[in-house]
């Protein structure tokens, strides 16, 4: 990409003319004839370099300065002024300015500057780009953050990582359980070995094992040459179970054989396979309800839930939540090349106390969505959708104190169920009130449970 570079000069004949010379050097060049549109187009351009004149009719070189470090800090200013004082060098210095250059331009002269604070730039990126590189070691699965109970999964997976034991991986959808397996195979010393995802939800049961055992010639019909399965292809890796309660039960049993001896054969097969793979289980479902109603083998259950690991829901780790905004603008502005620089004020508020029903996953794509609309600098209530936006003061339509108080008992009702895992006699007591007024006031507020359990 070109470097952009935006020209702010009332003089047009000398304004255009560099313009021109720069185009012709391959610059992206825009131009400006006074500071008010200077600054609007440094929002729209996003201009690497700036080269600003000092006296404009409207405002000052120098006076103008400050906004430009304030709503574009990447961008470097070289003051051009035909008053060559030292003083009002020294004055552009202070306020953060790169360069200044005197009037008349030698072109030359400014063509070095150009190139030696892009060098510069360029450097400093790559120190960013390097030094992000080596403290993101495990942040590098983006894992890292500031909660205490991330802290502990993330000593979980350490610890457990090495050991090559079974990991069953519980949580909401949308809390990261695949990122953590990943993670997991990633700290192992099996990470240069293949990682192998399978979702067992939607397969029938013939078609799952086939899958995940693999099926010689002529096992059943439309089986015309042999198939490797994914226990094969994972070979001394790891492989991922993702939504393990959902496997059919008679699959479960074969399964929990092939844990126990670590061997199987290929559906139709008598050549017995060993198993070296590491398995990692996930599920977003309650395994001990599905145990309760004949859904989930118990013996199986036990042998997979050697160590367990418990992603919490979003809304019970809101501190969480400035440092993921922070890393999905640093990821969105690398993917969109854009430049944010964060959330507004409101916007934060409003994240922290919205229910995020989808969980990271929903953040994610908020924050993508956000990122396309919004105006290039910072994320506001104006890039998020309508159900949130709902939710802002600002753009709140609720009209009256009846309807203001049932909003509130709603989302507070919510919180509470929540944080008893919709066990609605616990929710009763810490609200100190009847289950039934509980039950009449859901009916009421229209509230049914939580949205991501199947
Ligand atoms: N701690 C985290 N930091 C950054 N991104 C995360 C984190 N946890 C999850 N994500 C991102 O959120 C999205 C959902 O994560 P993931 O697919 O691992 O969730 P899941 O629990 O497997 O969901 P599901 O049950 O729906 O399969 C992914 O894009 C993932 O990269
Ligand atoms: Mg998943």
């Amino acid at each position: 990409m070109p470097v952009k570079i935006l020209i702010i000069d009332d003089e047009e004949l000398f304004r255009e003319d560099l313009a021109m010379l720069l185009r012709e050097k391959d610059y992206d060049c825009q131009t400006s004839a006074n500071a008010a549109d200077g600054l609007k187009l440094v929002i729209d351009f996003l201009p690497d370099i700036i080269l600003s004149d000092i006296v404009m009719p409207d405002r000052s070189g120098i006076d103008i300065l400050d906004d430009i470090i304030r709503i574009h800090p990447d961008a470097s200013v070289i003051i051009m002024t035909a008053f060559g004082t030292l003083e009002t060098a020294i004055q552009a210095f202070r306020k953060g300015a790169a360069d200044y250059i005197l009037k008349p331009l030698v072109f030359e002269d400014l063509l070095n500057k150009i190139n030696r604070i892009w060098e510069q730039k360029k450097l400093i990126q790559e120190i960013k780009y390097l030094r992000r590189e080596i403290t993101e070691d495990i942040n590098s699965l983006p894992l890292g953050s500031k909660s205490n109970v991330m802290q502990k999964i993330i000593e979980l997976i350490k610890k457990v990582a090495p050991k090559n034991s079974i990991v069953l991986i519980t949580g909401e959808s949308g809390t990261g359980k695949e990122l953590v397996a990943k993670a997991i195979h990633e700290f192992s010393n099996k990470k240069n070995e293949p990682f192998v995802a399978i979702n067992c939800s939607g397969f029938q049961e013939s078609l799952l094992e086939s899958e995940l055992f693999g099926h010689v010639k002529g096992a059943f019909t439309g089986a015309i040459i042999d198939k490797e399965g994914f226990f094969e292809t994972a070979g001394e890796g790891t492989i991922f179970l993702d939504e393990i309660s959902e496997m059919p039960v008679s699959l479960q049993s074969k399964l929990l054989r092939v844990l126990e001896q670590k061997e199987f054969y290929p559906v139709g097969g008598t050549k017995i396979l060993p198993m070296k793979a590491r398995v990692i289980a996930a599920t977003n479902c309650n395994l001990q309800s599905h145990i309760k109603s004949g859904k989930f083998r118990e013996d199986l259950y036990y042998r997979i839930a050697v160590f367990e690991i418990d992603l919490p829901p979003l809304r019970k780790r809101f501190s969480d939540i400035p440092f993921l905004v922070d890393f999905f603008i640093h990821k969105f502005n690398k993917e969109m090349k854009c430049h944010y620089k964060g959330i507004s004020k409101d916007v934060l508020q409003l994240f922290m106390s919205y229910d995020w029903p989808g969980n990271i996953r929903e953040l994610r794509n908020v924050i993508e969505r956000a990122m396309i609309l919004c105006d290039g600098m910072t994320i506001t209530s104006a890039g998020l959708p309508a159900q949130m936006k709902s939710l802002t003061g600002e753009t709140n339509q609720t009209q009256n104190l009846k309807e203001a108080v049932q909003a509130f008992e709603g989302s507070f009702l919510k919180r509470v169920l929540s944080d008893c895992n919709w066990n609605k006699e616990e929710a009763a007591r810490r609200l100190n009130i009847n289950p039934s007024t509980l039950y009449r006031k859901m009916a009421e507020l229209r509230i049914e449970g939580p949205t991501s359990s199947k």
